[in-house]
C-alpha cells in the first residue's frame, strides 16, 4: 500500500522537522519502508540540513540518503530566505514538475513517503506557485505542526483555511511545545479552541524536550492516532 503525507507548519521553526523525523521513526517502526523528502531548503550547501535531521531518526539514514539522495531533497540553496528568493539569488529557478517527478520515483519505491515544506503553505517557490500549489498537484493529505503559544488559533485556523479552500484533506493538526514555561491555560485552550473551530482531528502535543528518545516515546500514540485515520497496514 502506497502512502504519502505532506507536514506543513504555522510557521517557519515550529517543529516540521522534527516531526517528519518522529514520523519517518513511527512508521519505519510499523515495518513499513519509509522515506522523507524536503521539497526545498534553504541555507544549507549542498546536503540539506533539514534532511540530516530527518535521518538522525534512524539507522539506515545514511544509506538512504547514498541510494535517493537527490530525489530527497531536489532543490538546494544557500541563502536562508524564502525559496523563491534563495534560488533567485543563486541564479536558478525552482520547477515545480522537478519536485513532482522526484516525489513519485520515491513513492514507486517507498511504502510511505514524508515531505516536509518550507515554512509554512503560502510560501513562494517561483513568481507564480506556492507550496500549497504542489501539495494540492501531489494530492497528499497534510499534517499541521502547531507551535502552541500565543498566537496558535489564529495562524493555525489560517491554514486550515487555505487547505479548505482547495478542498485538501488534514490528517490531523500536531502541536508543539517550544518552550519549558510552565502550565498555563492558554496551552490547553488553544487546542479546545482550534479543535472546535476547523474540525479537524487533533492528534496530540508534542511537549520540549530535547531527547529525541524522550520525544519518540511521547508521540507514540500521536503516530497511532494518526495511522488509525490514514489505514495503513504495518507488515
Ligand atoms: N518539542 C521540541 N522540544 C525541543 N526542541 C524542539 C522541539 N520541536 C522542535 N524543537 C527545536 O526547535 C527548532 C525548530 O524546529 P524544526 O523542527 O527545525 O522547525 P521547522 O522544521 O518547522 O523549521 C529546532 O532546533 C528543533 O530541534
Ligand atoms: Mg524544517
Amino acid at each position: 500500500m502506497k502512502n504519502a503525507l505532506f507536514v506543513t507548519g504555522t510557521d517557519t521553526g515550529v517543529g516540521k522537522t522534527v516531526v517528519t523525523g518522529l514520523l519517518l521513526k513511527f512508521f519505519s517502526e510499523k515495518g513499513l519502508r519509509t522515506i522523507t523528502q524536503k521539497w526545498v531548503q534553504t541555507g544549507s550547501c549542498g546536503v540539506s540540513e533539514d534532511i540530516l535531521e530527518h535521518m538522525k531518526f534512524i539507522d539506515c539514514g545514511e544509506n538512504l540518503m547514498k541510494l535517493h539522495g537527490e530525489d530527497m531533497a531536489p532543490y538546494t540553496f544557500k541563502v536562508p530566505v524564502s525559496p523563491h528568493l534563495a534560488a533567485e539569488i543563486d541564479g536558478k529557478k525552482i520547477v515545480s514538475e522537478k519536485i513532482k517527478r522526484s516525489f513519485l520515483k520515491l513513492r514507486e519505491e517507498f511504502d510511505v513517503v514524508i515531505a516536509e515544506g518550507s515554512g509554512g503553505l503560502m510560501v513562494p517557490i517561483n513568481e507564480k506557485e506556492t507550496i500549497i500549489d504542489v501539495a494540492e498537484t501531489l494530492g497528499l493529505p497534510v499534517v499541521i505542526v502547531a507551535e502552541n503559544r500565543l498566537g496558535a488559533i489564529n495562524q493555525t485556523l489560517l491554514t486550515c483555511e487555505a487547505l479548505k479552500r482547495r478542498k485538501i484533506s488534514v490528517a490531523g493538526i500536531i502541536f508543539n511545545r517550544l518552550s519549558e514555561e510552565g502550565e498555563s491555560k492558554m496551552f490547553e485552550d488553544n487546542i479546545l479552541t482550534i479543535g472546535n473551530l476547523s474540525g479537524e482531528k487533533i492528534l496530540g502535543e508534542l511537549r520540549f524536550n530535547n531527547n529525541r528518545e524522550y520525544l519518540y516515546q511521547n508521540f507514540l500514540p500521536i503516530g497511532e492516532k494518526l495511522l488509525a485515520g490514514l489505514r495503513v497496514k504495518s507488515r
